[in-house]
């Protein structure tokens, strides 16, 4: 699939406010400074959609972006950014519970992973719960690009032995960069098969 057209159509922090117009929705989550909105600006080819900043912590909010008129692609904020006080991540954590238990239309949710280093607690954990909602996911390795293939292919084995752990089997597993583009079309036709199906 390629994205022709990508428009910013919301941003919301409960589901009672996301855009109305109902369509299948595809969001993206991870720890802050994950690379989640670089990702989405490299899946839809424009840099400048998504914000992003070295910063951790820069998305507050559910943004909801319309894809070839046809679907939304949808940005969430960060889990686990420590600097926040306690108000402002049970704040943060709220809006992400509500969009992730209470959208009837996510078809998937795409949680991302840094490449460089070991799948920690705090993923497992986000992961468990996602498992105890009975919520689809598939899993984007990112940041692909700062390590060689060698020292890559090892950290991923490392993950994989790490989620099997928790896991009996495992969900779709993505590289990706948003530097080289890495993965982007495995991204956008894995999106294209589900949205057949829906
Ligand atoms: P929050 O909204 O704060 O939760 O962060 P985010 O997950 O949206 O991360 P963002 O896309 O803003 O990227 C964080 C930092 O990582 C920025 O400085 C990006 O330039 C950098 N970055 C993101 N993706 C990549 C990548 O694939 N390769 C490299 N080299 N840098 C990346
Ligand atoms: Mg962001």
């Amino acid at each position: 699939m390629k994205i022709s057209e990508a428009t910013f159509a919301g941003s919301s922090t409960r589901v009672s406010q996301k855009p109305k117009r109902t369509l299948p929705e595809f969001a993206f989550i991870g720890r802050s400074n994950v690379g989640k909105s670089s990702l989405i600006n490299s899946l839809c080819g424009n840099k400048k959609l998504a914000m992003t900043s070295a910063t951790p912590g820069k998305t507050k909010v559910v943004n909801h972006f319309l894809i070839n008129d046809s679907w939304y692609l949808v940005d969430l904020p960060g889990y686990g950014y420590a600097k926040l006080d306690r108000k402002g991540r049970e704040e943060l954590a709220a809006v992400i519970r509500d969009y992730i238990t209470g959208s009837e239309e996510m078809v998937l949710l795409f949680v991302l992973i840094d490449s460089r280093h070991d799948i920690g607690k705090i993923d497992l954990d986000f992961l468990a719960e996602l498992g105890e909602h009975g919520i689809p996911f598939a899993i984007i390795m990112t940041k692909c690009d700062k390590q060689g293939p060698n020292v890559l292919a090892a950290q991923l084995e490392r993950d994989r032995e790490i989620l099997l752990q928790q896991w009996e089997e495992l969900p779709p597993v993505f590289c990706s960069s948003s530097q080289t583009h890495q993965g982007r079309e495995e991204i956008l036709d894995y999106i294209g098969s589900l949205l057949e199906t829906v």
